[in-house]
């Protein structure tokens, strides 16, 4: 089996935003990787969360790198602000842009990483021809919106299928997997191939706390398969 460093961010969607800060200390002290913020927009999903004074508030509070997910229509008008305003990743979804490589390279022009979302309705064959310029490539296993969802486990097939072509096309590619994530289907996520796991509502909304929270999801991660 392939031997490959799982990152395992929290999504603040489901913190106390009241506590964001301390959520995200006890995240970082619980060994987060990264930190996953979602900005929705009310038009490209049916719900609004967060914006760029948000984003910069999380920069200030965190050193860990910070995962910004677009949920947003024409994401190319505004990627260039969340790389200013702190984000090192930015994820724009393909169903959002018709001019999906000129997003990318402004995003890396601007000093950040490119990556990529999939719906789960969307097929692995509209990223074909931007596979070799993304740094990470996202598969939503929830219908974008809303925190607290159930995973859908058909995404593992395509998770399956995503890592085949990432290790062929562009091997230090990451393979993140966003949605319904828990201690109990972690490992089968892992092992279709995802090497960055995005956890919301299981981590923020543990009535055991962030620390244990993350630490049961590690060492589900952990566990021999
Ligand atoms: C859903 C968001 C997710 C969400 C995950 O639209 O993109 O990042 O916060 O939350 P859970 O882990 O609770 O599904
Ligand atoms: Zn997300």
């Amino acid at each position: 089996m392939t031997e490959r460093r799982i990152l395992v961010g929290p999504s603040i969607l489901s913190a106390d935003f009241l506590r964001l800060g301390e959520q995200i200390d006890a995240a970082e002290a619980a060994g987060a990787d990264f930190i996953h913020v979602d900005v929705m927009d009310g038009c490209f999903v049916p719900n609004i969360s967060v914006g760029l004074p948000v984003l910069e508030a999380v920069r200030r509070a965190t050193h860990l790198p910070v995962d910004v997910h677009l949920m947003i229509v024409e994401p190319e008008r505004w990627v260039e602000r969340f790389v200013a305003a702190g984000a090192n990743v930015v994820t724009v979804h393909v169903e959002a842009d018709h001019h999906l490589h000129r997003t990318l390279r402004a995003i890396a022009e601007a000093g950040g990483q490119p990556s990529v979302t999939l719906n789960p309705a969307t097929p692995l064959t509209t990223i074909e021809e931007i596979l070799p310029v993304v740094r990470q490539v996202l598969l939503m296993s929830v219908n974008p919106g809303f925190g607290g969802q159930t995973f859908i486990p058909a995404v593992l097939d395509k998770i399956r299928r995503l890592r085949v072509q990432i290790d062929a096309r562009n091997p230090t590619c990451r393979l993140e997997v966003d949605g319904g994530i828990n201690a109990s289907n972690v490992r089968r996520i892992v092992d279709a191939g995802a090497d960055t796991i995005v956890a919301g509502s299981a981590i923020f909304n543990s009535e055991r706390g962030v620390e244990d929270a993350m630490a049961t999801l590690r060492s589900a991660i952990a566990e021999a398969s």
